[in-house]
């Protein structure tokens, strides 16, 4: 928490590194403080499934007027039940007033038609993970939205500036990348394209504020900052599986670490249709890029999760407990038998270092790309996006407190040898290493 003290000096440092970090991340260096911005009276939000229904509530929790858009009226009503239904579970555990509800739930109302957004300052796309669809919601929304309206999408990884070019606005198009569940999670990635003016920054920053969000901005490529930094420990995470580990021995690792949660039981939560998409979509793109065998056969054998009582776990009716399940130990080994592949033990240490240095290793490349202002702003994006512990300050924060740059390159030599293409130091890692600097010292411009 910020402003939390505790008695041990190396947790209270990375606690205070976590709040100062998370406080600079809203910063974009290029927008002055006293930018101004279009004040929002009346947001609207397009498309009411997992993440728009909460983003709906993120803004009511703050007090802000909510119109929704849905594809038709069956899934405005399923969208308006589901916020009332989630609303309710929090007046149930005590933890909001019936009249608070009552208030919140009045204040997301329906819209029935596109010229309904045209009294909004703000207009949040959360429809499905398409940039087709997106280009066809943006084409509308420039013809319903007023002038000076914010025009946002939540999406986790397509190309901000492709969606602006739908518009002839692409001045008022950013990314407002919310995080699941939308209602709950501290981070709001604010993605700036090619286009997106100052006021539209600031602008959506400060929604942020009021909604109580850490804000992180960043630049645009594929998966922004949060995501594509996350893109290789996740895949590490397949890969060790692929070798021998097992999810439950993973998640084990990382909550002894300090997660709340495994990564494993996590993509289980958050379902598996949003990231085998991307991944399909990036091979279509890039022949090169390495699918992840074990996770695209639980896919495609109907295991996506959660919501399908089957994943990289099974799950009991109406219980989130993770359960061991043959079934997927059986895919697992078949997955590994096709690649020709002997299972082997792996050590907890190994599972640790492999997943985080991959990570580690990517984000010196987003902020040698200057999508990334400053190294912090990793840190809070960790924080507050993907659970990393507090006390453990941050992905680079933690990096540096193993040894740094030095240390951290000469393991992933050892594995590049060892191991191939996807361990090609990063170029800015190498430089920090060759400096004797460390990662709060990474910035763009060094390479
Ligand atoms: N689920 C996550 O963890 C997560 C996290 C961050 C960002 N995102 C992004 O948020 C977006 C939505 O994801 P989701 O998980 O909420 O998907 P979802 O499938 O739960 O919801 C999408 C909604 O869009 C609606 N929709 C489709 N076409 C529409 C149209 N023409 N007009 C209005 N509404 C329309 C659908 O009826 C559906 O309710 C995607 O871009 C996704 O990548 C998802």
């Amino acid at each position: 928490m910020a402003g939390q003290t505790v008695k041990d000096p190396i947790v209270q440092a990375a606690l205070d590194h976590a709040t100062k970090v998370e406080r600079e991340a809203a910063i974009a260096p290029d927008v002055p403080a006293d930018t101004p911005f279009p004040e929002v009276k009346q947001a609207a939000v397009i498309g009411g499934g997992v993440m728009g229904s909460g983003i709906a509530m993120a803004l009511a929790d703050a007090g802000i007027p909510v119109r929704m858009r849905e594809a038709d009226t069956d899934a405005l009503d399923k969208a308006l039940k589901r916020i009332a239904a989630t609303y309710a579970v929090s007046v149930k555990r005590g933890s909001l007033a019936q009249a608070e509800m009552d208030q919140r739930v009045a204040l997301v109302t329906g819209a029935a038609d596109d010229a309904a957004l045209g009294e909004a300052d703000v207009i949040i796309e959360a429809v499905f993970e398409s940039l087709d669809l997106k280009r066809q919601i943006f084409a509308r929304l420039d013809a319903a939205a007023k002038p000076g309206a914010i025009l946002a999408s939540n999406t986790s990884a397509l190309d901000i500036d492709a969606i602006a070019g739908a518009t002839k606005r692409p001045e008022a198009v950013i990314g407002a990348h919310f995080f699941s569940p939308a209602n709950v999670m501290k981070l709001l990635e604010v993605v700036r394209g090619k286009a997106s003016s100052k006021s539209t920054i600031a602008g959506t920053v400060a929604l942020g504020r009021r909604m109580n969000k850490v804000v992180a901005v960043c630049g645009n490529c594929d998966g922004f900052l949060a995501n594509r930094s996350r893109g290789p420990f996740i895949a590490e995470m397949n890969i060790l599986v692929e070798e021998g580990a097992t999810p439950r021995q993973i998640d084990k690792v990382m909550l002894e670490f300090g997660y709340r949660m495994g990564p494993f039981a996590t993509a289980d939560l958050a379902g598996h249709d949003n990231s085998y998409a991307n991944r399909k979509r990036r091979k279509r793109a890039d022949r090169a890029y390495r699918m992840l065998p074990i996770a695209d056969r639980m896919v495609e054998l109907g295991r996506r999760g959660q919501k399908t009582g089957k994943g990289w776990y099974r799950y009991a009716e109406g219980d989130r407990t993770p359960l061991d399940d043959p079934e997927a130990e059986r895919i697992i080994a078949e997955v590994r038998t096709s690649l020709g592949i002997a299972p082997r033990q792996v050590s907890d240490d190994e599972v640790l270092r492999r997943m985080l240095y991959a990570s580690v290793n990517e984000a010196c490349r987003i902020i040698a790309e200057g999508v990334a202002a400053r190294a912090g702003d990793v840190d809070a994006m960790w924080l507050n996006g993907f659970g990393f512990p507090r006390g453990r300050g941050g992905l680079l924060y933690w990096a540096d407190q193993r040894g740094g740059p030095a240390a951290v390159l000469e393991q992933i030599r050892q594995w590049h040898a060892a191991m191939g293409a996807r361990w090609v130091p990063a170029p800015l890692l190498v430089v920090l290493a060759e400096k004797g600097l460390s990662f709060a010292d990474a910035k763009p411009g060094l390479v």
